[in-house]
């Protein structure tokens, strides 16, 4: 009997870097390098021509029409919602909601379910390593109930201090609310266990999935979150759509968001019925022409191939530590076990915002500063760093003209 071994064929970057239109225009003069994917990817063509296509073909406002293009577009918007449900593995379509990105969906859970539970006394947890989005909706809550925030601490290496989140949860914790990937230090958590042990005490789990779901494969029922929030921008899709995921009787049994068509079942003066899952929170006329391409984004990914892009990532990011270590005076911020291809670094001497001048100057974009995360700036003692974040079309060549470019600023500025 012959047994053919079937080899998985290695990502052609060169074939998917022609994919992706902006990558072949310049900046002051050289190539665009583009590091900067954790603040937003770039869009493939698929993308930008869904888009075409769908404002050349198809405009129409959805739902509501039963001429042939409303037809369409509502055909082809509930689709990128199927498309959601297979991505992340959500039991029921309904418990996809899209809102207009990660910060939406945070904030939708924080003003329906947070005011309807959490009253004076309950406890929300969340983690020194969050993003703005992930912090500043649990203090207006807390403020407003007067509830209490408490924040799990993290090693010097950027990961969570899993003991002293054992020590946080108690009988008045009422919400978990965690990153899943750190935006300015790549670092993954163990969301899997922090869910498990947030469950165990009668608490349920916001996961902020801005930077995992581009690199992670995400099985929220595998996670056991009760919640789940991303952005399509930062996935290879369009800006100005999000997803919050919900298990499905808790977003049953949550008040709407905003009032408004759509979200309604019938209006009277004397008293309005809401409309079912996931309208209930889709108020107004959604975002259609974004949330059809983001299908085609989602199609990239897995038409790639989600574990290949990862490989591929992994292997970005160990090249890109071994080689800014050897930059005099570089250090690397972040160097948790597990991390995704983000690399956030400080070089004595020299200020974020000029190494990113500099390097802006060479046709290199990459982010500085405190990355929405001042909290944890503080922790570190530092007031910012410079992060270079990876896509799929990265390449090796790309981090080695970023190590030039910063033994050329070091030169400079240090
Ligand atoms: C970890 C994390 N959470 C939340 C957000 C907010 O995402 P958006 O601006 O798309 O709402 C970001 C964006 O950078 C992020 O990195």
């Amino acid at each position: 009997m012959s047994m053919s071994l079937s080899i998985p064929k290695p990502l052609d970057i060169a074939a998917i870097r022609q994919e992706f239109p902006i990558l072949h225009r310049e900046v002051k003069g050289r190539p665009l390098i583009y590091l900067d994917n954790a603040a937003t990817s770039q869009k493939p063509k698929q993308v930008i021509e869904a888009l075409v296509n769908y404002y050349s073909k198809q405009n129409a406002n959805i739902h509501r029409g039963i001429h042939s293009l409303a037809e369409e577009a509502t055909a082809a918007f509930e689709l990128t919602r199927d498309a959601v449900q297979s991505f992340i593995g959500a039991g029921f379509r309904e418990e996809i909601i899209f809102t207009k990105g990660t910060t939406e969906s945070i904030n939708l859970v924080a003003y329906t379910w947070g005011r309807k539970n959490i009253q004076s006394g309950d406890e929300i947890i969340i983690s020194t390593m969050e993003h703005h989005s992930n912090i500043v909706p649990w203090q207006i809550l807390c403020e407003e109930k007067n509830a209490v925030l408490k924040i799990i601490p993290i090693s010097d290496e950027g990961e969570l201090l899993l003991e002293e989140y054992e020590k946080l949860l108690g009988p008045r914790t009422r919400l978990v609310s965690l990153v899943h990937v750190s935006n300015a230090l790549g670092t993954v958590n163990p969301v899997r266990q922090i869910t498990e042990m947030a469950h165990r005490i009668g608490a349920l789990v916001l996961v902020d999935g801005a930077q995992s779901a581009v690199h992670l494969d995400i099985r929220v029922q595998d996670l056991d979150c009760d919640f789940f929030a991303f952005s399509a921008h930062k996935l290879y899709g369009p800006t100005g759509v999000g997803v919050l995921y919900g298990r499905k009787e808790l977003l049953e049994a949550m008040p709407p968001f905003q009032g408004g068509g759509e979200m309604i079942k019938e209006v009277r003066f004397t008293k309005t019925t809401f409309n079912e899952l996931p309208y209930k929170f889709e108020a107004g006329t959604p975002n259609i022409g974004d949330v059809i391409a983001f299908r085609s984004a989602i199609e990239f990914i897995e038409t790639t191939g989600k574990e290949k892009i990862r490989r591929y990532e992994q292997e970005l990011l160990h090249y890109a530590h071994q080689e800014l270590e050897k930059v005099p005076g570089l250090a690397i911020v972040g160097r948790a076990r597990e991390k995704v291809s983000v690399v956030s670094f400080v070089i004595d001497g020299a200020h974020p915002q000029d190494i990113g001048i500099l390097l802006d100057n060479r046709g290199i974009a990459l982010r500085t500063g405190h990355h929405c995360a001042q909290p944890l700036m503080d922790r570190l003692g530092i007031t910012g760093t410079s992060r270079a974040s990876f896509a799929v079309y990265n390449t090796l060549h790309e981090i080695d003209e970023l190590v030039k470019g910063l033994q050329r600023v070091v030169k400079m500025l240090a």
